[in-house]
């Protein structure tokens, strides 16, 4: 063969590549390095919010946005600048903050994707859920499952702001979006206690709890109580005291697509680097400090969100001398039923990654 030949036929192979291409056909040939990647080629980058920045468009949402003239709920989501399209915080999950004023009720729906409620400001206002109402205070997490009606209300003086989490973006990707609005008819009439009745240490013998997933609070009295009697021991070396929320009933994640944690970083404590399949918000309650994902260092504070991806080297730090504690949302459920979870140390050195940079947030400009 001669080098024109040659070069005829690498010509030739461009254009053919292209034509199938035009023809929605993929030559697997052209494209065999990004098939056979040793890493997932992840798509989106680790990402940090402020509170300041929060704070700010919670106040001025609650000013402007009324809910009778648009939306059902008051909510806005902390959107990964690299998944705009898909709304999502991770490629699988949605972090929101939603704020309810005094007196206001945010009507019935249901949706296929299930939604977890973690209350950071305000007591006493409600979720139902298929008519039982829960009544919830700071740091309480609830639960809606998938294709349960819910609706809240405000019937404090106060306004209330949660953390709404959902798996939307994993529906949307399955092209599974399903959303029915409802009357307060159509919500269910469970009365309050319906769950707590059926599913506690003692439950009734002549009939079992209707559901897979409880209508349950997990009360944070009794999780921050947990995180304190295991502050002495040794705990993970990645993620110190970790705590799983779990399906009282079944065992296992909170709900089939997402899992909850409490985590505490006592001070000084500095954990190892990993990484896993799945991808993990973490939502700041209390402690200032700081993880390193991909070599680039996020400083966290109360009240920040901040997002891992999917395999990205992290690990976090508490160099205070008070608590640090976070809530942790992940995707680790699908992961882990569908056989996709890995997880790896960081192999290198003492097991800590080189800070090559730092986040710089966005603030409200
Ligand atoms: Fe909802
Ligand atoms: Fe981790």
């Amino acid at each position: 063969m001669t080098a024109a030949t040659g070069h005829n036929i690498d010509r030739e192979l461009e254009r053919f590549n292209n034509r199938m291409v035009e023809h929605n056909l993929t030559p697997t040939w052209a494209y065999y390095p990004e098939l056979v990647a040793m890493a997932p080629p992840v798509a989106y980058r680790p990402y940090l919010w402020k509170a300041g920045l929060l704070d700010r468009v919670v106040g001025t949402a609650g000013e402007l946005v009324d809910l009778e003239r648009g939306g059902e709920r008051r909510s806005f989501e902390v959107v990964n600048p690299d998944l705009r399209h898909i709304h999502g915080t991770t490629h699988t999950l949605g972090a929101a903050l939603q704020l309810v004023q005094p007196g206001e009720i945010a009507p019935p729906h249901r949706h296929l994707a299930n939604a977890i409620r973690f209350i950071v400001k305000g007591r006493g206002s409600y979720t139902a859920v298929e008519g039982e109402r829960l009544y919830m205070e700071e740091r309480d997490l609830i639960l809606t499952p998938t294709w349960m009606w819910h609706e809240h209300g405000n019937e404090t003086e106060a306004p209330v702001v949660w953390v709404d989490a959902l798996d939307y973006p994993f529906n949307k990707l399955m092209q599974l979006s399903f959303f029915q609005p409802g009357a307060s008819e159509d919500a269910g009439s469970r009365p309050i206690g319906f769950t707590s009745s059926r599913v506690g240490l003692v439950r009734p013998t002549w009939t079992s709890y209707p559901d897979e997933i409880p209508n349950v609070t997990y009360k944070w009295e009794e999780t921050a109580n947990t995180l304190n009697a295991l502050r002495d021991e040794e705990g993970s070396p990645y993620d110190g005291i970790l705590l799983e929320y779990v399906n009282p009933i079944q065992e296992g994640s909170v709900l089939p697509t997402m899992a909850c944690y409490a985590q505490l970083l006592r001070p000084g404590e500095r954990c190892k680097a990993h990484r896993q399949t799945s991808s993990t918000i973490h939502y700041v309650l209390d402690g200032e400090g700081y993880s390193v994902i991909n070599g680039v260092r996020f400083d966290w504070g109360p009240g920040d969100f901040f997002m891992i991806p999917p395999w990205a080297w992290h690990e976090h730090a508490n160099p205070g001398g008070g608590d640090a504690v976070h809530f942790v949302i992940s995707d680790t459920p699908i992961m882990t039923s569908l056989k996709l979870w890995r997880e790896e140390p960081y192999p290198e050195g003492d097991g800590h990654q080189e800070t090559a940079e730092t986040f710089a947030p966005l603030t409200w400009s």
